[in-house]
Order: structure tokens, then sequence, then C-alpha cells
């Protein structure tokens, strides 16, 4: 894990939030190459959840919401983890965390009685006669409220879904493992609006959905584990978490839910507004149950890149790199001339460079230090190809004028490609 955490700050994909005053505990910035990553991640997720689909429609919605909902879903009451402080050295952990619940584990002190902590960020809004609000703990309560605006505006049929991409803050007791429990976090959801007595099949359905996606993520240890009714959220008839073996042992990646009708139910209580939806076919009116995918793009990011983070020995050296796969990685290629200094080279290079770039947005140009520094480099942050000018693209040896060397991350072999066939090589 150190070292996936020192790669991060090195090549610029994560840094310590607040870093030059000292950090702020459970909350990190991402650096372009990580915020390159993490856009790819969520475009994937979007083509593959709304864009691909016929049933899915998107929700922008805002992030503080009215206190009520917080109320109504349950959160203000039931959103909390078991607290415990040590009597001597004043440090709080959370219990269910602890090996040994009776000893600080930190200065071996006496621990006192748990108590419930609620993770919500409370805040004011407004500057006179302010109200309470939260900042959102998960993305689902802004579908939830915009359900009805949805039917209105599209009158889809069920079953229909309404996703979200967007921030949520949890006051993490412990935050900790890097990005993996983070206090500002970004959440993927989808509320999938069924009919209730078709929900069982619908899980089922999701749940193939979920495998394709981590598939498409490159993930191979991933575990699916059913959750016991004891330790479900409290609007939960059923709970499959997806777990990853991250390096600090098997942990939540991202989890699978049947809220049944609670939340709908509950909104529909709280708000006096008739959430119910009305079957054009059957003439009936209910209320839907939903199937809710829940994805945390953080704990994805970090098992993609400890999925991917990869020693080996090339050319009798020992090398690191990231094998991503190439839909996610932040570069797909990065063009060179052999030489800096030689303009005719550089010309060349700068021209595939920029016709490449038409197509591949992500594509880099680089003449800094020798070759093989510079393919290090790109290894290092998950480049799939590079793609180098030599005097033999200009015609040095007649029968290779056109052609430049391709190589491939993983096995760092080259071939030689014509500069018309470079657009095909990528894809
Ligand atoms: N709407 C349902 C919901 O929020 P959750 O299991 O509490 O369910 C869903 O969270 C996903 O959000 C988790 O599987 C995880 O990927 C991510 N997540 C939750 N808390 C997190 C945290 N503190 N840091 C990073 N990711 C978190």
């Amino acid at each position: 894990m150190e070292k996936i955490i020192s790669l991060c700050k090195r090549r610029g994909f994560v840094f310590q939030g607040s870093e030059i005053y000292g950090g702020l505990a459970g909350t990190w910035d991402y650096g372009h190459l990580g915020l390159a990553l993490k856009n790819n991640i969520k475009s994937l997720w979007w083509k593959m959840f709304v864009t691909d689909r016929e049933d899915m429609y998107g929700v922008d919605a805002a992030i503080l919401m009215q206190g009520k909902v917080w109320e109504v879903s349950g959160h203000t009451s039931t959103f909390a983890d078991p607290l415990v402080e040590c009597e001597k050295c004043k440090r709080r952990f959370r219990a269910d965390h602890l090996e040994n619940s009776e000893k600080c584990p930190e200065c071996g002190g006496k621990l006192g009685e748990p108590r419930m902590f609620n993770m919500m960020f409370q805040t004011k809004v407004g500057a006179q006669d302010a109200v309470t609000s939260y900042l959102r703990p998960e993305t689902a309560q802004g579908v939830f409220t915009n359900f009805k605006n949805t039917v209105d505006s599209f009158h889809p049929k069920l079953p229909f879904g309404i996703a979200q991409i967007g921030k949520a803050f949890r006051n993490e007791i412990s935050p900790r493992d890097f990005i993996f429990r983070v206090r500002e976090l970004e959440q993927m959801e989808v509320e999938y609006f069924v009919k209730p007595d078709e929900w069982q099949a619908e899980f089922e359905k999701w749940r193939e959905n979920v495998r394709e996606w981590v598939k498409l993520l490159g993930l191979k240890n991933v575990h699916e584990v059913e959750i016991k009714e004891e330790d479900r959220a409290h609007y939960s008839a059923r709970t499959v978490d997806f777990e990853y073996d991250y390096p600090f042992g098997q942990n939540e990646l991202l989890g699978l839910a049947c809220r049944t009708d609670f939340d709908l139910k509950n909104h529909m209580k709280g708000s006096g507004v008739e959430l119910e939806y009305f079957d054009e076919e059957t003439k009936e009116k209910f209320v839907p149950f939903v199937i809710e995918p829940s994805f945390g793009v953080e704990r994805a990011l970090l098992a993609v890149l400890v999925e991917s983070y990869t020693e080996d020995e090339l050319g009798g050296e020992p090398r690191v790199f990231l094998k991503l796969p190439k839909h996610l990685a932040p570069i797909r290629a990065a063009i060179f001339p052999l030489l800096k200094n030689k303009p005719e080279l550089v010309a060349k290079a700068r021209e595939v460079f920029m016709m490449l770039k038409k197509d591949f947005p992500n594509v880099v140009f680089d003449d800094n230090g020798n070759i093989g520094k510079r393919y290090r480099r790109q290894d290092e942050i998950g480049t799939p190809f590079c793609i180098t000018i030599d005097f033999d693209t200009l015609g040095e040896k007649p029968e290779l004028l056109g052609t430049v060397t391709l190589r491939d991350r993983d096995s760092g072999e080259q071939k030689r490609v014509n500069i018309e066939e470079l657009k095909e090589a990528l894809k």
C-alpha cells in the first residue's frame, strides 16, 4: 500500500488534502492524472449504466437539501457508528473496528462505554433565520426527491432507473487506508424502480450488471457477500456487498441493496406529495420498490490502482508500472521524437501527435530525457503505448519511410507500424 501511495503522490495522482497546512484527515486532492483516471471511471460508469441503456435517466441534485429529507430518510436517527473514547488519552475510535474493545490501541488506557455518533456534517443555510441542513451522506435521496419530476417529465415505464454521480460527505470516526475510508467521497448510484413483486428477479439482473462492471474495471479478486439482516442498513430487505482484496484485507468495494418502498413511502408521508406510480396498462397505482447498486468512486479507483500496480524486470532492470486497462489509462499514448535537438524529428513527432490528438484527446508529447527514461515514466503512470519517431520514419532506410516504433507497455516489445495504422492500433 505504501508503494501505491508514494507512486500516487510522486506522479501526480493523489495528494493529501490541505497538505501545505499539515493536511485535513479524510480528505484527498486529485492531481492531473488521478483526475483523468477518476473521470475515465465515471464516464465508463455513465456510459454503461445510462447512455448505453434505454431505461435510465440522469439527475444532478443539490448537495444541500432540506433538513427534513434526512429526518424522513432515517439518517438523523440512524446514520451513526459506535464511538468509544479512551479515558486516558481522550482519543476516539470506531468501536466495531477495534480488536480489543476494552483497551485503547494507542496508549493502552481504559475505553469508555460506546455511544452512537451521527456521521452527517451539519450546517446552517441562510444568513437570517438559518435552517439546519446537512451535507448529503448519500446521493440517493436527491434521486428519491426527483422521482416525481422524472416521471412527470419523461413518463418512463417500469422498470426504470435514475442515476446520479456526485459528492457525499461522512464524518467518519476514523478515516483510514488512503482513499478507502474518506470524509468527502464521490458516489455513483442507481435507484432502479420496479414492480414490488418483481424485485427479486431485478436484483439478480443488477447483480449480473455489477459483475460486468467489475470486469470492465479489470478487477479479479472480487467477492460477493450476502449481508445478514442484523448488519444491513435500516432500509434494506437484502444487501449483497461486492468486496475486493485490498492490501489491508478484503473490504467493501460497492453495495447492491433492495431498499423496498421505504424511501418513497416515507417521503410521501413527510412531504404530503403523492409519489405513487400509475401503471397505464393495469390501471394500478402503487409505490415501486427500489434496487440500488451503489458505487464509491474512490474505492473503485483504489482497487484499479491496486490491481494494476506491477513490479517486474525489463531489460535486466527492475521496473514499476501500472497495468491499467487502456480504456481507463489517463494517457492513451505518448509520442516521442528520438532526439530533442533534431528539428526534423521534432516536427514529424508533433505532426503525428496532432493527428492522434483528434481521435484520442489524452495523448501527450514528450521530448525530455533519453528514450529509456521516457518509457519508464510512461510505464509508471500506466500509458499503454509509446510511439517513437526516428530517422527511419523520415526515410533513412527508404523501406521504413512513414513508419514509427510502437511500444507495448506490458511486454516492452516494439514493432514498426505505418503512421496511418496508428489510430487503429491505439483503439
Ligand atoms: N446509498 C447507499 C449507500 O450510500 P453505503 O454502503 O453506505 O450505501 C455505498 O455506501 C458505497 O459508497 C460504498 O460501497 C463505498 O463504495 C462508498 N463509500 C461509503 N462510505 C465511504 C467512505 N467513507 N469513503 C469512501 N467510500 C465510501
